[in-house]
């Protein structure tokens, strides 16, 4: 019987697969970079969680959850972000005690209920940081900036939208305004605003649909509604990311689809002609105040963090133009033994790399040589080792670079030390990004 995936979930195979492993490895060790730790937080958490956190006015709590009773009756759900769970594990645990700034990175599936379509999937893969410490203009423009960065780095020039959500009083201002604003045209919006017009009429500033995109651009803006306070810091982050020649728009519309936000928001895009991308976020985050005293937690710390979608980022990775090459997901060696006594030879040689961590295959198999190259090149290895029989005579073997064609011979005695010569000169470059390998250095 032929069973088909859930619809809205998908496998990730093949060069696809490496794309995820190449991009997920340079977050990670961008973050460490930056100083943030490993967390893994479960999958499943208490239903109220995500209500009291992500909020009841986000389309996430209203509409998106994949909720269910256990067996025993309990609300649980499968997590549709992160940013609540880590807190919850912050305050758990107690992370927080002799560890502010409280810096943190991770990676993993998330679920939502959504129609799928291009870059929206029911399950789909984030991964983010979350710095939790008193508010700080600086470490809010931090986690900006590392974002940035990542994009950057894996060769997406990045658009950084960026907005400011006021704290409190002027905030309940601006939503008594906006109230007052919509409450003439609330006939002729779509339900889910009138919803949000009751629960958070903020949220109705973050509408997709274009009737209601109309009015929504004549509403008063939030820009004017900061306080002095409020625009201090908003202006000091923005002095943070200048310093860096870190470029954004601003845009006072962006208010990001979960209610936890107070203070900076900002969502990641990146410049393409490729209309398919047009207003797919590839990331976004911000600044939010109380989650943690929302969940027993301290009050004196607040939480700024980011999420960039792994789906997104591998399409937008796989359609731009990029000279990123990745970590080294691409075998170093491809063995090729030509005969029985060179698949031995292949076998010692293939085992004593694979101990050493040198990405190599050996598939036990002896093919002609135009068979392994065809192979070789099918998985982009970087260089072939030919073990035929004028090599097992003369007692070496010969490595050829697949990229240059440069080929030489290696005496068997002298291949462990040619090999660490090759790879301690070659292995990383000064960026410590992974190159191919130059045999020539190794004779
Ligand atoms: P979010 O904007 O809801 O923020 O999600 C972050 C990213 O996850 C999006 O920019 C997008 O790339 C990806 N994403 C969201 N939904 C889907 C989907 N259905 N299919 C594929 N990709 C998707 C958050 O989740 C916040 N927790 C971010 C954050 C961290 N704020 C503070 N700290």
């Amino acid at each position: 019987m032929k069973i088909n995936p859930v619809k809205g979930t998908h496998d990730i195979y093949s060069s696809t697969a490496n794309d995820a492993l190449d991009l997920e490895y340079t977050f990670n060790v961008m973050a460490m970079a930056y100083g943030y730790e490993p967390i893994v937080i479960p999958t499943l958490e208490h239903t109220n969680l995500f209500q009291r956190s992500v909020g009841e006015s986000s389309d996430i709590v209203t509409k998106e959850m994949y909720t269910f009773l256990d067996k025993a009756g309990r609300s649980l759900t499968l997590r549709p972000e992160f940013t609540a769970g880590i807190m919850r594990a912050v305050v758990t645990n107690k992370l927080y005690v002799d560890n502010i700034p409280l810096r943190l990175f991770y990676n993993g599936s998330c679920f939502r209920y959504e129609r799928p379509q291009a870059g929206r999937y029911r399950e789909f893969h984030q991964m983010g940081v979350e710095l939790i410490a008193p508010t700080n203009p600086g470490l809010d423009a931090e986690v900006i900036a590392l974002g940035f960065a990542y994009l950057k780095e894996i060769g997406l020039n990045p658009i950084l939208k960026i907005n400011y959500l006021p704290a409190k009083d002027s905030r309940e201002k601006y939503l008594k305004d906006l109230k007052a604003f919509f409450e003439p045209n609330l006939d002729n919006m779509c339900e889910d605003c009138k919803r949000r017009y009751e629960i958070n009429p903020l949220r109705i500033l973050d509408c997709k649909v274009p009737s209601d995109r109309e009015i929504i651009e004549k509403a008063p803006s939030i820009s004017t509604y900061l306080s002095d306070d409020d625009l201090k810091h908003y202006n000091e982050i923005k002095r943070f990311l200048g310093n860096i020649g870190i470029s954004y728009e601003e845009d006072d519309r962006l208010v990001r689809g979960l209610d936890y936000y107070s203070g900076i928001v900002f969502e990641y895009y990146f410049d393409t002609d490729n209309s398919d991308f047009a207003g797919i976020a590839l990331g976004g985050g911000g600044h939010y105040d109380g989650l943690l005293q929302e969940l027993d937690g301290p009050s004196e710390y607040s939480g700024v963090g980011l999420s960039f979608g792994l789906e997104r980022l591998i399409s937008a990775y796989q359609n731009a133009d990029t000279e990123y090459k990745g970590t080294g997901m691409r075998p170093i060696f491809y063995m090729a033994p030509l005969s029985e006594e060179g698949l031995d030879l292949a076998h010692t040689l293939a085992t004593f790399l694979h101990e050493n961590s040198v990405h190599t295959i050996l598939n036990y198999e002896i093919k002609s040589l135009k068979s392994f190259l065809k192979s070789a090149n099918k998985k982009q290895a970087r260089n072939i080792i030919i073990i035929g029989e004028d090599e097992l005579k003369k007692g070496f073997v010969t490595i050829k670079n697949l990229e240059s064609g440069v080929q030489h011979e290696v005496a068997i005695d002298d291949f462990p030390e040619i090999v660490f010569s090759i790879l301690k000169e070659n292995y990383e470059d000064d960026d410590g990004e992974i190159q191919s390998l130059d045999i020539t250095k190794g004779n």
